[in-house]
């Protein structure tokens, strides 16, 4: 048996690099797999400040993107995490088998931390990927689809499935992340040594998917490139291999027939010819998801019916996790 889980922070906007690293591949896997769940993960936003009015608005808008990009609610569960009270719960019980050591070596803290100094940052950004492995391990998972920065953490998930596993006899399946080579990594157009990120400190480092036409073809004139004037990727390149790679995605070819249409002409043609694929990838998506925002109920809806498939599952992990550590009465 296949079965996915995955999911995104509504911590602002989603952009290009979230879109192509993770729900592209999402839509294409959910047909192949025997289950496929896909999570709004607002206990893991909250772990750095957010508004509360703008966190209600950007759960509904995460989940409508889901909708927008493909994700079939017959097929697969789409929820918001908050709504099923297994998942802190599993995250304390695995808190008892996880090391201080190994989620101090978790790079997306250090990261994240050093922005604001260790002293400040919340318990919970510390234990943030201990309640990523609980949403993956309460559904038997199989398979994590994620971007390349997530692997550090299903890899942590697969520790201690394993160790809970041996502690306590067979519980946890043990996931393997799932990664696409070719959308990974999708960089910042401002800076293509870092990856595409809404916290990025300017709005030019990344695309909305819901930003519009002129929005797009701005930011993709001032996106920095390289010196030299091939339209050519290459690991010395790597401005014109991001914006390459991004062409691709949005079109389905492959890096190399785009190098050859572009053979002889300049950034500049480059550049309006990308701003047009990305606008037609993406119209499509922009109109579906202005349909379904705008049908709240119907949305929330969708997502009821999500966490109640979704709590089938969970409550079903939580009950034998409890029986094996001897919790209860
Ligand atoms: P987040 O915005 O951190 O909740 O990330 C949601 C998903 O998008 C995760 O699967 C990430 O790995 C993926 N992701 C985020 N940024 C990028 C990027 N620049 N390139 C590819 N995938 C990304
Ligand atoms: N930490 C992930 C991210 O920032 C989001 C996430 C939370 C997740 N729980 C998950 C991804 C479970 C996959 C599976 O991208």
């Amino acid at each position: 048996m296949k079965k996915i889980f995955s999911g995104i922070q509504p911590s602002g906007v989603i952009h290009l690099g979230n879109y192509l690293g993770a729900i592209k591949q999402w839509v294409e896997l959910q047909s192949q797999v025997d289950e496929a769940i896909f999570c709004v993960v607002d206990l893991h936003a909250i772990t750095v400040p957010q508004d509360p009015e703008a966190l209600k608005r950007n759960i509904l808008s995460v989940a409508a993107l889901y909708l927008a990009a493909g994700i079939n609610p017959e097929k697969s569960i789409i929820f918001v995490q908050s709504t099923r009270p297994e998942h802190a719960e599993l995250a304390w019980i695995l808190n008892t088998v996880t090391k201080m050591g190994e989620l101090s070596r978790m790079t997306q803290f250090k990261d994240k931390s050093q922005k604001e100094t260790v002293e400040s940052a919340s318990v919970g950004l510390f234990d943030y990927p201990v309640l990523m492995a609980a949403d993956i391990l309460l559904y038997n998972t199989t398979a994590v689809p994620v971007g390349d920065d997530q692997k550090q953490h299903v890899e942590l998930a697969r520790d201690l499935a394993m160790r809970f596993n041996s502690k306590y006899g067979d519980t946890f399946v043990v996931p393997e992340p799932l990664i696409r080579k070719e959308s990974a990594r999708i960089m910042g157009l401002d800076d293509p040594t870092k990856k595409m990120s809404k916290s990025a400190g300017s709005s030019l480092s990344y695309l909305a998917v819901l930003d519009d036409a002129e929005t797009i073809s701005n930011k993709i004139k001032r996106a920095v490139t390289d010196s030299g004037n091939e339209i050519k990727a290459g690991s010395d390149k790597p401005a014109i291999t991001n914006l390459l790679n991004i062409f691709s995605e949005v079109t389905d070819r492959s890096v190399v027939e785009i190098e050859a249409d572009f053979e002889g002409k300049n950034y500049g043609d480059f550049k309006n010819s990308l701003s047009e694929a990305v606008v037609s990838y993406l119209s499509p998506i922009q109109k579906k998801y202005d349909e379904i925002i705008n049908d709240e109920t119907g949305l929330k809806k969708i997502l009821a019916d999500g966490s109640r498939r979704a709590g089938e599952i969970a409550s079903g992990t939580l009950v034998n996790v409890k029986e094996k550590i001897g919790l209860g009465l």
